[in-house]
């Protein structure tokens, strides 16, 4: 039963690449650059959990709390690319599209965000392809994060090819912040629509001014001397 569920769902999703390639490329070269976006994502994740693991030990505290990757699929790719008149190839796609391998790095405190993003930058394999600093130049509705754009080179067994991954970095409370923000795109007609983003404006400064008081509580607490 289980299996057939899952035979209809991947011919429904061959039927829709299909469409949208066109026969200007083959589904399998749709594929492979997927996985090789993947393999991109694996490698940057692997990159920060090092990172963590070194600095926990270092701090005696997780310099992230969560991780989260996802590859975008291929509806969301295909939107994307017929929203922005990209051509509908392969090559276009690796071209245009920076968020298809993505990933997604939550701090408890916000000057653990710079200092990881700093040390994965560091890295000599790494090139930094576009930074928006959206915590020091937050979005007219409040938003917070730094995205990075990186690319990073992958090894298979015939090719070495570099892949651009977005990471993006946030805090726990401004991601619940985004969270519930993101709520509101998908909803059409919500009444009072202009009095909860003024709403969640307020919120989002409030966020920063309470991340900015837990730094300086953490910093008070690690200067106090041992028992
Ligand atoms: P796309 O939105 O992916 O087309 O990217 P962009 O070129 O506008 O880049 P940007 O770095 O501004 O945003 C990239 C991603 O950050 C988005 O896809 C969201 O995941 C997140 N993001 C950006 N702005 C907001 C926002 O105002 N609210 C929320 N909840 N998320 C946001
Ligand atoms: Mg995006």
């Amino acid at each position: 039963m289980e299996k057939s569920v899952g035979n209809m769902q991947e011919i429904r999703n061959r039927e829709q690449v299909e469409m949208f390639l066109n026969g200007k490329d083959s589904i399998e070269k749709f594929r492979r650059t997927l996985m090789q976006y993947e393999c991109a994502m694996l490698e940057i994740k692997t990159k920060l959990d090092v990172l963590n693991t070194e600095l926990s030990l270092q701090k005696s505290r997780n310099p992230f709390e969560t991780i989260k990757c996802r590859i975008k699929s291929p509806e969301s790719i295909f939107g994307k690319m017929e929203k922005n008149n990209i051509p509908m190839t392969v090559e276009a796609m690796e071209k245009y599209l920076n968020d298809i391998a993505g990933i997604r790095v939550i701090c408890s405190f916000p000057d653990d965000i710079y200092m990881l993003a700093d040390c994965l930058l560091a890295q000599d394999d790494i090139t930094l392809v576009a930074r928006k600093d959206y915590i020091k130049k937050p979005k007219p509705n409040g938003y917070r994060s730094l995205h990075l754009i990186v690319e990073v080179p992958i090894f298979l067994t015939d090719e070495k090819k570099p892949m651009r991954v977005e990471v993006q970095f946030r805090t726990i409370a401004m991601d619940f912040w985004a969270s519930l923000e993101h709520k509101m795109k998908y909803k059409k007609h919500i009444d009072k629509a202009e009095s909860i983003s003024n709403e969640l404006f307020y919120c989002a400064e409030l966020i920063a001014q309470l991340d900015g008081r837990m730094q300086q509580i953490r910093e008070k607490i690690e200067g106090a001397p041992e028992l």
